[in-house]
């Protein structure tokens, strides 16, 4: 039997699974920061501690294997007190306002330093070393703020495979960077907003998102992406009826996550001054303001019109990718069985 104790408790496990994954599948959660889910280990935060029977060190339990007959304690006054300084050390890393912060409410370090019962800082505040990027439109990147976990390198590189960013300078300067520490905007970035999703703290925020509500705030609304044909799973961050932001649902298939630039920022047409709302047909050099039925019938009419006149093959149709996939079947099968042709696309192929 694959069996360890788990806070004196016989626990089972599978070889080679870390300590942290066979804890939480015994029913015990471990804090972490860096670990991220499905992505080999990096160690780098060490909130995820644990005290290990006849180790010399505390071990961090997402990227030590368990072994048969290990001891291990995920609660131990050593491993609280371990803990709680990794903590201080990282709340004195950086400027970290939470009263005024973005991620106030969705923090995975605010979230410890309440777990851990830290009310001060016990180390002098390390100076800012680089300043706030917001140049672009969509992410905001706080470099005070960012505790260097390395999630959001991962993501990049790892999750969407876009090799963007990864970790530079040394110390003090310690930096995610993009090649050539370029700002986003000017860099390989490609504003999926992975790294943003990932972030445990406020490091990188959605641009605007800002100051529209916090995250106890929002309701979630799980919806589909209606972008294209993939059908990512969102989740739209929605306060007194608006969208303030939209994030990738993670345990969902087809994305686990993930969204492009379109699904996770492009949501604020719908909020357009110049979005159509009624049909308007073309007269002369201008539109005018038409019904539903009188805009159906008159297209109903001229493609009847032109087919009789030039045969099936003088009319084509683009079905919108904004529509839902069951209306751009309905307009294949339109052209292709009701007028007898195969010019039909879609637009999302552009
Ligand atoms: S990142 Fe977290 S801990 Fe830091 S200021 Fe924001 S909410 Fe507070
Ligand atoms: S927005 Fe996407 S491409 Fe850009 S750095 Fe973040 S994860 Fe990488
Ligand atoms: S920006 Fe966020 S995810 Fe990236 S290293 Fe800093 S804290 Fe971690
Ligand atoms: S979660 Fe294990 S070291 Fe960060």
């Amino acid at each position: 039997m694959n069996t360890f104790s788990l806070n004196g408790r016989e626990a089972t496990f599978t070889p080679g699974q870390s300590i942290l994954d066979a804890a939480r599948e015994n029913g015990v959660e471990i804090p972490t920061l860096c670990f991220l889910k499905q992505n080999a280990p990096t160690g780098a935060c060490r909130v995820c501690l644990v005290e290990v029977a006849g180790a010399r060190s505390l071990m961090a339990s997402c990227s030590t294997p368990v072994t048969r007959g290990m001891e291990v304690l995920t609660e131990s006054d050593r491993v609280h007190g371990a803990r709680k300084l990794v903590v201080e050390l990282l709340l004195s890393s950086g400027h970290h306002d939470c009263l005024v912060c973005e991620a106030n409410g969705n923090c995975r370090l605010q979230d410890l330093a309440y777990r851990y019962g830290i009310r001060e800082l016990k180390f002098s505040r390390s100076e800012e070393q680089y300043t706030v990027e917001d140049q672009n439109p969509f992410i905001v990147r706080d470099f005070s703020k960012c505790i260097l976990c390395g999630r959001c390198v991962q993501a990049c590189n790892e999750i969407v495979v876009n090799r963007a960013i990864s970790l530079g300078y040394r110390g003090a300067k310690s930096k995610v960077v993009t090649g050539g520490d370029m700002p986003y905007h000017e860099s390989e970035c490609v504003m999926c907003g992975q790294c943003v999703q990932v972030c445990p703290v406020g490091a990188l925020t959605e641009k605007k998102a800002a100051g529209l509500g916090r995250a106890w705030e929002t309701e979630k609304i799980r919806t589909t992406c209606p972008y294209c044909g993939v059908g990512c799973q969102q989740l739209l961050h929605v306060r007194n009826g608006r969208i303030t932001k939209v994030t990738g649902v993670e345990e969902a298939e087809p994305n686990h996550g993930r969204l492009c630039v379109k699904g996770r920022f492009g949501y604020d047409f719908i909020y357009s001054k110049e979005r159509l709302t009624t049909p308007l047909i073309r007269e002369g050099e201008g539109f005018r303001e038409a019904s539903w039925d009188e805009a159906l019938d008159l297209v109903a009419d001229r493609l009847k019109e032109i087919i009789a006149k030039h045969g099936p093959d003088s009319v084509a149709g683009v079905s919108c990718a904004r529509s839902i996939n069951e209306d751009s079947y309905q307009m294949q099968k339109l052209f292709r069985a009701v007028f007898k042709t195969n010019n039909i696309d879609h637009c999302a192929r552009t």
